[in-house]
């Protein structure tokens, strides 16, 4: 990590007009806040970016809804989102807002520089809805229709939310205005397109060689595959970039700057990364720093950081970095490590079906659970969907909290404290101990992880500390040495050993939970960590010293957690099973919908299975299904049946175990195009762990033939 430059780390704006659930904490907030504290540990001068996205139709259509202003909506989601990402500990340096005057003129400037630039903005007319009884022209999420595609009657202009397909208010069937209920007229408008276009060419080069102005600006191995993929399957896709149409005919967002403009605003994917730059320079302002310094420059001095879902990966590797260049002056971001998606229980967050936990309702619900915040943390960096969308369950967040917290690390901390206690008085008795060779491995692992963005694999290094601690006071035994020998050096080595362990891990933690870091460290009667600390720590570990003087009084112990899983107090384990009975009610009440008269199946005669029971179309859309390639193959050693598998998605590898020894050579499937059901969940199979599925058609005598697209179909291509 070079200390010597600025970084600007950017966590998603999210929306004013609801709640955050815990898989918005995971995708771009929770990550982004431990990489930040690592980078103050290390005493890197850093701002941390983020703030509320307080424009577009979705925030005046809430606003309609429920009979109130705009306004009033951002106001209540703006503090509401705030609030709990303090309360969880992500520590923004600003929270800033769209809707703040500074904002407005920044994104104005911006948008004439552009036009200043000239070239990069294009005025073009073209027809829109129009509805005539409010004489207003409607934004795509205003006009409602019949899907093209599946049917669905209540599709958006620019999307159906029942099949995914997105689209354009012309394309749907039967619109209505969601104003006035009427059918809409078509009109001429005319809006600014921004030539993205003309972008497509340094883009692909940045985005496959990291090169920039012919330099290199990035390691783009260092991006992550899923992210780069995303990327090329857009800037290679048949048509290439088109230009785009950044202002919109609405009353709520900002004023396109410009006269003759009336009614119209800037589009809200236009003005919202332009919030990373006014929450920064509003931050600036408050703390007496440049805001300059933190956006514009090279990478030798500054690193811009993107932390987002995958949702947003267009926008921020390829829409915002072309804004930005073609306003000049601005870096452009020199990672962008987009996290998949969190499901919850098995399935995707829907507040409508009342499947999954807002981060304000879990605060709220755990009001009484000792260490909330860090236990929900806790449980969502141990399974972080960084590179694969993962899955948050009620009994793992039990199981992280009892095995990891309870058992490993809090268990040592609190022998380490008695013993010092029992033993000297709670003062660190004299020794030449230090930080075991083995333990300053796993440090230099744990940040060569915060610094690549794998921030799962840094929280188990960080367990496993804490584990060799349990297991080298079990193996050293300081209490039987004692029963013979009491003034064994031993004891004080082991004793000390232990204390500079203790340290060190209240310091590594601090990034990931960083509630119990104040707690370990007020144990230890030291302050809470400090920006710098950890940098200062590993300088010593690199120079043999220690890190806790000769001398020094710790505090007496106290249980830092408690198992959830307690046989004497439930109260813990009664809240997670509440939590999870909401959700057995939901199924309940599904199920008996899907029982009534109308939807039982009968069965197809003519078919050679009998066809199993309808599913609904979310369901089968929830399968991703890819095209791909076998790139080798090989036998499981006592399985008859499996072969393992590489899978080339075209963006990833991936191992499957599938089960066609029988039909198939190792030989025979290498080159094979298939279909591989992606997203199925990761299973062990004889020791291998297959990630997806790969699609067979069986015919009545039991063969098999591998089911594919046609030849011009290339890997990671989705099947509908
Ligand atoms: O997807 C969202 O929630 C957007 N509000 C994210 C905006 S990120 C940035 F561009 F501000
Ligand atoms: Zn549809």
């Amino acid at each position: 990590m070079d200390l010597t430059k600025k970084y600007c780390v950017t966590s998603a704006l999210p929306y004013a007009n609801g709640a955050l659930h815990l898989g918005h904490l995971a995708g771009a907030y929770l990550p982004a806040d431990i990489y930040v504290r690592y980078l103050r540990g290390l005493g890197a001068d850093v701002a941390f970016i983020c703030g509320s996205d307080e424009h577009g139709a979705a925030i005046t259509i809430r606003a309609k809804k429920e009979g109130i202003s705009p306004q009033e909506i951002i106001d209540k989601y703006h503090a509401l989102n705030k609030e709990t990402f303090e309360q969880l500990g992500i520590s923004f340096d600003y929270y800033h807002r769209t809707s703040a005057p500074l904002h407005h003129e920044t994104a104005q400037a911006f948008f004439l520089k552009l036009i200043e630039k000239g070239g990069e903005l294009e005025e073009r007319v073209s027809e829109q809805y129009f509805d005539e009884e409010y004489q207003q022209f409607l934004a795509d999420r205003y006009i409602m229709g019949e899907c093209p595609n599946c049917g669905n009657p209540e599709a958006y202009g620019d999307q159906c939310e029942r099949c995914g397909t997105t689209l354009s208010p012309t394309e749907l069937k039967h619109p209505k205005s969601m104003l006035s209920g009427a059918t809409p007229v078509l009109k001429e408008t005319s809006h600014w397109y921004f030539r993205l276009d003309k972008h497509g060419d340094w883009l692909r080069e940045w985005i496959k060689t990291g090169v920039l102005h012919g330099q290199q600006h990035h390691d783009p191995k260092a991006w992550k595959n899923h992210v780069v993929g995303q990327c090329l399957s857009w800037l290679d896709d048949g048509e290439g970039l088109q230009p785009r149409s950044i202002t919109r005919d609405l009353d709520w967002g900002i004023p396109v700057p410009l006269p003759n403009a009336e009614g119209k605003v800037l589009y809200v994917w236009f003005d919202a990364p332009i919030g990373y730059i006014s929450s920064t320079k509003q931050w600036a302002s408050e703390t007496g720093k440049n805001w300059e310094d933190y956006w514009k420059g090279n990478t030798d001095k500054l690193q811009l950081v993107h932390f987002i879902g995958k949702d947003n990966i267009v926008f921020h590797c390829i829409v915002f970095p072309a804004m930005l260049k073609a306003h000049g002056d601005y870096a452009l971001p020199v990672n962008v490590p987009a996290n998949q998606f969190l499901n919850f229980e098995g399935r995707k967050f829907s507040k409508s079906k009342g499947w999954g936990i807002e981060q304000h309702e879990y605060l709220e619900e755990f009001a009484n659970f000792p260490n909330k915040e860090d236990a929900l943390r806790w449980a969502l960096i141990r399974n972080l969907p960084e590179n694969r969308d993962a899955d948050f369950k009620w009994d793992e967040f039990v199981d992280f909290y009892d095995k990891d917290l309870a058992d490993k690390l809090g268990n040592f901390i609190n022998r380490v404290i008695t013993l010092t206690n029992s033993y000297y008085g709670g003062i660190a008795p004299a020794s030449t101990a230090t930080v075991p060779d083995n333990i300053k491995g796993l440090v230099d692992s744990l940040c060569a992880d915060i610094e690549a963005y794998n921030l799962k694999a840094a929280a188990t290094t960080l367990v496993e500390i804490a584990s060799w601690g349990n297991q080298y006071l079990q193996d050293t035994a300081p209490w039987t040495i004692r029963k013979t020998d009491p003034d064994s050096p031993v004891i004080a080595e082991c004793i000390n050993t232990s204390l500079e362990l203790v340290t060190l891990l209240s310091l590594l933690c601090e990034p990931f939970i960083p509630f119990t870091s104040v707690k370990i460290r007020q144990l230890l009667n030291l302050p809470k960590v400090q920006p710098g600390d950890l940098a200062a720590a590993i300088a010593k570990l690199k120079n043999g010293e220690a890190l806790l003087p000769t001398g020094h009084k710790v505090n007496a112990p106290e249980i830092l957690f408690a198992k959830i899983n307690d046989r004497n107090d439930k109260s813990r384990l009664e809240i997670i099973e509440r939590q999870k009975a909401k959700l057995e009610a939901v199924l309940k009440a599904e199920a008996s919908t899907v029982q009534s008269p109308q939807s039982s199946v009968i069965p197809n005669p003519s078919s050679l299975m009998p066809l199993k029971d309808e599913i609904q179309y979310d369901d089968f859309a929830k399968m991703d299904i890819r095209t791909a390639v076998i790139t080798a193959a090989e036998r499981i050693p006592k399985a008859d049946k499996l072969l393992k598998l590489s899978v080339d998605l075209g963006f990833e590898q991936r191992t499957v175990a599938s089960g066609i020894a029988e039909h198939f050579t190792p030989e025979e499937v290498v080159g094979q195009r298939v279909l591989l059901l992606s997203n199925l969940a990761p299973r062990k199979i004889r020791g291998v762990e297959s990630q997806g599925m790969i699609l067979m058609a069986e015919n009545a005598e039991g063969k098999l033939s591998f089911v594919q697209a046609g030849e011009a179909f290339g890997p990671g291509l989705t099947v509908k």
